[in-house]
């Protein structure tokens, strides 16, 4: 008999007919009830045992993570928050686990445990939960830019070009090959190993989609980028997911409204979509508070902060604006933000984003108009011959979650720059010529996929919210 999703057998309102269900056993209660999850939604479906007729045999291997299919009449159930249940007619069991060896009990583990086990946390339900809502807003991501006339690019992974200046890069090498370079002495010259060139993984698709935005017009990447930098935060991985969306004939103005509007598309998404997971969530989150110093502790609940978002325009401040505000305020009563005071053109950290948009604004803001020095060669520079027109976008509890800028469409401005920069000209060819020929106006972001995750799934660390975390740390999947 093919087997339902759980799913779809907690939504079935057409009762006693008989079904087959497959998944895991999550608790087995009095010898009669299990608990089955199949990974379709958060909640299990009660499965009543008829243990009078099941031999001991079979009883004995129904436990915690055991893989089971069974068959049986679909019921109103009698307990409390569940409408049906099923009442077991025929049992197997498809894969047994030892009680004693398998890690993931029925209780609650610390997140540093669940860590070490990433390939089994998924079967919790908190994690099930954040692994749904990630997939949810992946497809979001997609039908946003799908709806709207964007195409999507698939930028390289492996590049030759490291003029972003974003951060550290891995080098990819080629062992071992025969045909790999090598030094007098017969080893590996690192320098070239690309079939002779030096390579390294993408830290961004931005300068690909640049030139696939001046012939498609609206285009946008999402895939893995990598950076080598050794952050032992909670905000950094060494491998993370960006969506890059890059337009043609978009001013800054333009690109911030599109930032906006996609944020808040994809949350109301997985608001609408992910009802049941964000209500665990939130509970989950609402549980951890509870464990903090009154004074600690979030005013707003989980949905409360997304909806928050949907409802509140993010705020737009110049930095130079934003400096004055951090110069002016006391954060902790008596000090102020030192090292600041006349020092226009500093770039801020995470206190003085956090101060902003947790104090002070009290919403997402959106600070524009950097000092040109802070930020990469390819940012559209200002009359003011200070500034450029670049946008990071902050978020309450996350910090930066997008940066982006109006593109530098002036040849001979872009030229000047990356001569100021040591930026070898002959190695980015491919990128002036979308300045050589037909140049116009273009500008685009780059979200970063796990910040919104933890954004929306309300997690603090984002080792949580992507399956297998690449950090100093975490290599071993
Ligand atoms: O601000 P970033 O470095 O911008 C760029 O890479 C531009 N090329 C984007 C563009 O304009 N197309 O990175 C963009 C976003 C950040 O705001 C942050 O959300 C995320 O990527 N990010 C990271 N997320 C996780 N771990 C890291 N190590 C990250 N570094 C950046
Ligand atoms: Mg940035």
């Amino acid at each position: 008999m093919k087997h339902i999703k759980v799913v779809d057998l907690l939504n079935n309102t057409k009762t006693l007919q008989e079904v087959t269900a497959k998944g895991w056993v999550r608790t087995f209660r009095n010898n009669q009830f299990i608990a089955l999850n199949d990974g379709s939604t958060i909640q299990n479906i009660q499965c009543v045992v008829d243990f009078e007729n099941t031999s001991e045999e079979t009883l004995r291997r129904i436990t915690t993570g055991a893989a089971v299919a069974v068959t049986g009449t679909l019921q109103e159930s009698q307990g409390k928050g569940q409408k049906v249940e099923i009442q077991v007619t025929k049992l197997e069991i498809l894969g047994d686990s030892d009680a004693e060896k398998y890690p993931i009990q029925p209780k609650k583990h610390s997140l540093e445990f669940l860590r070490e086990n990433a390939h089994l946390r998924v079967r919790t339900n908190a994690f099930g939960a954040i692994m749904r809502v990630r997939s949810a807003l992946s497809f979001a991501v997609h039908q946003y830019f799908q709806e709207r006339g964007f195409f999507y690019v698939n930028t390289p992974i492996i590049t030759g070009s490291d003029a972003e200046g974003a951060g550290e890069m891995f080098r990819v090498t080629a062992l071992p090959f025969d045909g790999t370079p090598r030094d007098e002495e017969g080893k590996v010259d690192f320098k070239k190993d690309f079939f002779g060139k030096e390579t390294n993984l993408t830290v961004s698709g931005q300068l690909e989609a640049e030139t696939y935005a001046m012939a498609l017009g609206q285009v946008y990447t999402f895939g893995p980028t990598f950076r080598a930098e050794n952050s032992n935060t909670s905000r950094h991985l060494a491998e993370f997911w960006m969506i890059e969306p890059e337009v043609a004939f978009n001013d800054l103005d333009a690109n911030m409204d599109l930032a906006e509007d996609f944020i808040k598309y994809v949350v109301r998404y997985a608001v609408e979509k992910c009802a049941d997971d964000l209500q665990f969530l939130e509970q989950r989150l609402a549980d951890e508070e509870k464990q903090k110093p009154q004074a600690e502790r979030s005013e707003m609940s989980l949905l409360e902060k997304l909806n928050f978002v949907l409802e509140n325009n993010f705020k737009r401040v110049s930095y130079t604006e934003a400096i004055d505000i951090l110069k002016s305020s006391t954060p902790n009563k008596k000090k102020k933000f030192q090292y600041l005071i006349d020092e226009w053109g500093a770039d801020l950290q995470s206190e003085h984003e956090r101060y902003l948009v947790e104090k002070h604004f009290k919403c997402p803001v959106i600070l524009f108009d950097y000092p040109a020095k802070i930020k990469a060669f390819y940012m559209r520079l200002n009359e003011d011959e200070k500034t450029v027109r670049a946008m990071d976008i902050l978020f309450p509890g996350i910090g930066e979650i997008v940066g982006g800028s109006q593109r530098e469409e002036r040849y001979d401005v872009l030229i000047e720059k990356m001569k100021a920069l040591n930026i070898p000209e002959e190695e980015m060819w491919w990128y002036l010529d979308t300045r050589r020929f037909g140049s116009a106006i273009h500008s685009g972001f780059g979200l970063g996929f796990e910040r919104l995750v933890l954004f929306v799934t309300g997690m603090t660390n984002i080792r949580d919210v992507i399956p297998f975390p690449r950090t100093p740390q975490n290599a071993e999947f």
